[in-house]
């Protein structure tokens, strides 16, 4: 027994020492979503509390994530999420891609797949109230008509 929580303890300490790349380049590009598109001031908050630690170039990093395997988990969401949509990139999207993005952004918030249950568990301010979902999802389906018609 005395053993078996030695080894776990120990195995604990070890993993502390396999701290994942931070995903923090602490710039807004050109090709940032609020230089490509009109994203009114409290939609852009929305954006940055709830979506941007995934879907962009700067994460923040709570404490617990300098924990492992917390750390793991959070480096894991963030290289998937950026893979499939980044809000720092957006700009450099072809208008297709711009539109099809804006397109599933209200479907994932409409069917509560965004952001990602498990890590609201941990980020309870990244939850989104009724009225901010439908500010996002008007949002998102405005500014494709526009692509749409504009482009
Ligand atoms: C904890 C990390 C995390 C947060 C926070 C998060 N996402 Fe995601 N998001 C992901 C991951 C990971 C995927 C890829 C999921 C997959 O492949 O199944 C994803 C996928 C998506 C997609 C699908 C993109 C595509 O190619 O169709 C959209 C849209 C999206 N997220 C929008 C949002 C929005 C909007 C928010 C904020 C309201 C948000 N996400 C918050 C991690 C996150």
């Amino acid at each position: 027994m005395k053993e078996t929580v030695l080894a776990a303890a120990t195995v604990f300490v070890l993993i502390q020492f396999i701290q994942p790349a931070r995903n923090e380049s602490g710039q807004v590009l050109d090709s940032d979503i609020s230089k490509a598109l009109d994203v009114p001031e409290r939609v852009q908050g929305i954006l940055a509390r709830s979506c941007f630690d995934c879907h962009s170039n700067n994460t923040h990093y709570p404490w617990y994530t300098y924990i492992q395997p917390s750390g793991w988990f959070m480096a894991y969401h963030v290289r998937n999420g950026k893979d499939k949509l980044n809000f720092s990139e957006f700009g450099a999207y072809s208008k297709r891609r711009q539109g099809s993005k804006l397109e599933s952004i209200g479907k994932q918030i409409e069917t509560g797949a965004m952001p990602l249950p498990s890590y609201l568990l941990l980020h309870g301010n990244a939850v989104l109230s009724p009225s901010e979902k439908e500010l996002l999802i008007n949002w998102a389906t405005d500014s494709r008509d526009s692509l749409a018609t504009n482009h």
